[in-house]
């Protein structure tokens, strides 16, 4: 399968004929490299209501005919916008057919708007299971000790984790979380969209690789990885 960096913290999976996008925020994503009416996709996955994630879910998954993958909340404000929606909630499991998802906790929060600010329950990561192997997309989340428990559950191939700071885990403590959840693999994500998530993430991939051995990849948006 193919994974493909779109600019911030968005993804596409290919996995043969199906493709999954990843909090699909393109069209004002300064980082983008697709606007979201060039996106074909079959599956669009939701972390968490902040535009910065949620983005054009409702415009992609209406003109694929595709189905958003989110919390109830995120799936109940998207639904009513006339989009398929499959709800999930954090600990549950559910098999799509070419590739299953386990919802994960975060630590941060889910809103969307401004006034009025509505909140769309909580944030989540997933656990994207196909081809015998795991991905684990954290989501925006601080570090969080349970990691320990997910990469036990579930021996993780490739971790995609936020670096950027100020609203997630910065880069020291995303190198814990590598440490905590030993992949075989790390992409850093979250950084550089704007100047407050600034940071070098080669200076991230030499502390893990000097530190833990794991090889880490960082992708410019644009860039594909094969796993
Ligand atoms: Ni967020
Ligand atoms: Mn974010």
């Amino acid at each position: 399968m193919f994974l493909k960096f779109l600019g911030h913290a968005c993804f596409t999976l290919q996995i043969g004929d199906t493709a999954l996008i990843i909090d699909p925020y393109l069209n004002d994503n300064p980082q983008a490299v697709v606007n979201s009416t060039e996106v074909k996709t079959n599956w669009v996955l939701v972390t968490h209501g902040h535009t910065d994630h949620f983005g054009d879910a409702i415009e992609i998954a209406k003109r694929n005919d595709a189905t958003i993958i989110t919390i109830s909340e995120v799936a109940r404000y998207s639904g009513l916008r006339g989009a398929k929606t499959h709800a999930m909630y954090i600990g549950g499991k559910h098999d799509f057919g070419k590739f299953s998802v386990k919802m994960t906790h975060a630590l941060h929060g889910s809103s969307i708007g401004s006034n009025p600010i509505e909140y769309l329950g909580q944030p989540c990561g997933f656990l994207i299971f196909s081809e015998g192997k795991t991905i684990y997309y954290t989501g925006d989340t601080g570090i969080f000790g349970d990691m320990t428990l997910i990469a036990r559950l579930h021996p993780i191939d490739l971790v995609i984790l936020p670096i950027g700071d100020n609203y997630t885990m910065g880069p020291e403590d995303a190198l814990e979380a590598v440490k905590l959840l030993n992949p075989k693999h790390v992409i850093p994500t979250h950084y550089n969209t704007w100047d407050i998530i600034s940071q070098d993430p080669r200076e991230f991939k030499n502390a893990v690789e000097t530190e833990t051995g794991i090889p880490v990849t960082i992708l410019n948006p644009g860039d594909t990885f094969e796993l």
